[in-house]
């Protein structure tokens, strides 16, 4: 019998990646996506079109409690993978009020509704580096005190510690990733990284000609999303419930990615990035880098991908898509 797992946010960067991942381990896979998503397919499933056979997705609100409930009803899940939030640090400044209420009270009806349901469900939740915020230690690790900065780190703060409350009081499996930064080509296009390979290349085929960015001087610990999704899945393999920090160890400025993102397309970024106030953010996370022993000792997790392949992965993907727009092919080593 395969196993049965239920992701939220599948529609997003890691929900999409952690789908092929269980797919590939033979895993029955089904998904909660919003009902919208549902009737503007084309749009809303760009980065799961290619699964749509595959696995079976189920219409509900982070919002509404009655419509989890309805879906963890129908099936016998053995892992929930919940994902789904507002993960956009940003917008939480803009409107802390709905981000508070999707991550908050998403990831509590989430955990009701499998305690009611399906209490032998091992569920993981999506813990963030920036609940450590204002860093106490560097590196950090799983016990590094949290200071978050933004409305988006609270929300992760809380639903952390809803997390770790429904595993010592009700017994449930219910473990946390501590992930920092992850990337991909099918990162957002508002998160810097994302921002930063796809106007290098757009600006390498002459469809823009300048980058407004906010703070170049922030330090991430930038993984992989691929990578991480599979320790998403190994922390729910183990013999009992735990937190652990997923990161490389590494960490990079934002003008760091941006010399190597337009190095890979033969440009030099200082020609093009213009810093824009309107991208700087009432409190900033100035430096993240994560201490990820205890995942490589007991999960047995290894990053496979380096920064620069990371880099080079996105700005040809990247081009590849620009390149649409104006029928042109590029590639990103040689130009
Ligand atoms: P993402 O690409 O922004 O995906 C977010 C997902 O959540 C999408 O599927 C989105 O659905 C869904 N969602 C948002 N609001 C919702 C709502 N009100 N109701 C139902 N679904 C909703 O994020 P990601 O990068 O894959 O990250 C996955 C999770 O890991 C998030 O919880 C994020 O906070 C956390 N995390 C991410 C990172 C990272 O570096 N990527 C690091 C640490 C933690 P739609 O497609 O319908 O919008
Ligand atoms: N988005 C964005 N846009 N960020 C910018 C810009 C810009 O124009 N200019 C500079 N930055 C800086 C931000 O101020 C921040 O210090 C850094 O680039 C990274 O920003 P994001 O890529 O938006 O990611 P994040 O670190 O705020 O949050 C991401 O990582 C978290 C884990 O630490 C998200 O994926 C969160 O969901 C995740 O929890």
């Amino acid at each position: 019998m395969s196993k049965k797992a239920l992701i939220t946010g599948i529609t997003g960067q890691d929900g999409s990646y952690l789908a092929e991942h269980l797919l590939s381990l033979g895993y029955e896979v089904h998904g909660l996506v919003r009902r919208v998503a549902l009737e503007d397919a084309a749009r809303r499933f760009t980065r799961i079109t290619h699964l749509l056979e595959r696995v079976t997705l189920h219409a509900a609100s982070l919002e509404s409690y009655p419509s989890i409930f309805h879906v963890i009803s129908r099936h016998d899940f053995d892992e929930c993978y919940h994902l789904a939030a507002q993960s956009f640090v940003a917008e939480s400044f803009a409107d802390g009020f709905s981000t508070m209420n999707t991550n908050i009270n998403g990831t509590h009806y989430m955990l009701a509704a499998l305690r009611e349901l399906r209490p032998q469900c091992r569920f993981y939740f999506a813990g963030s580096s920036e609940m450590f915020g204002k860093v106490a230690e560097t590196p950090q690790r799983e016990t590094t005190r949290f200071h978050p900065r933004s409305p988006y780190g609270i929300s992760k703060v809380a639903g952390f510690d809803l997390t770790r409350n429904y595993r010592e009081a009700y017994g449930m499996f219910c473990a946390s990733g501590l992930l920092f930064n992850h990337e991909g080509p099918r990162r957002g296009y508002e998160f810097v990284t994302r921002k930063i390979t796809s106007t290098a290349a757009r600006i390498k085929l002459g469809l823009a000609t300048e980058l407004r960015l906010g703070n170049l001087d922030a330090q991430r610990d930038w993984g992989h999303a691929k990578d991480y999704v599979r320790a998403m899945h190994l922390m729910l393999q183990q013999d009992t419930a735990d937190d652990y920090v997923v990161a490389t160890g590494e960490t990079h400025t934002v003008r760091e990615f941006c010399r190597r993102a337009f190095a890979e397309v033969g440009l030099n970024y200082e020609d093009h990035v213009h810093v824009d106030e309107r991208f700087l953010r009432p409190a900033e996370v100035d430096l993240l880098v994560g201490d990820a022993s205890k995942a490589k000792q007991e999960l047995g997790w290894e990053p496979e991908y380096t920064f620069g392949e990371m880099i080079r992965e996105m700005v040809q993907a990247d081009l590849e898509e620009a390149s649409k727009e104006n029928g042109q092919t590029v590639s990103a080593r040689g130009v």
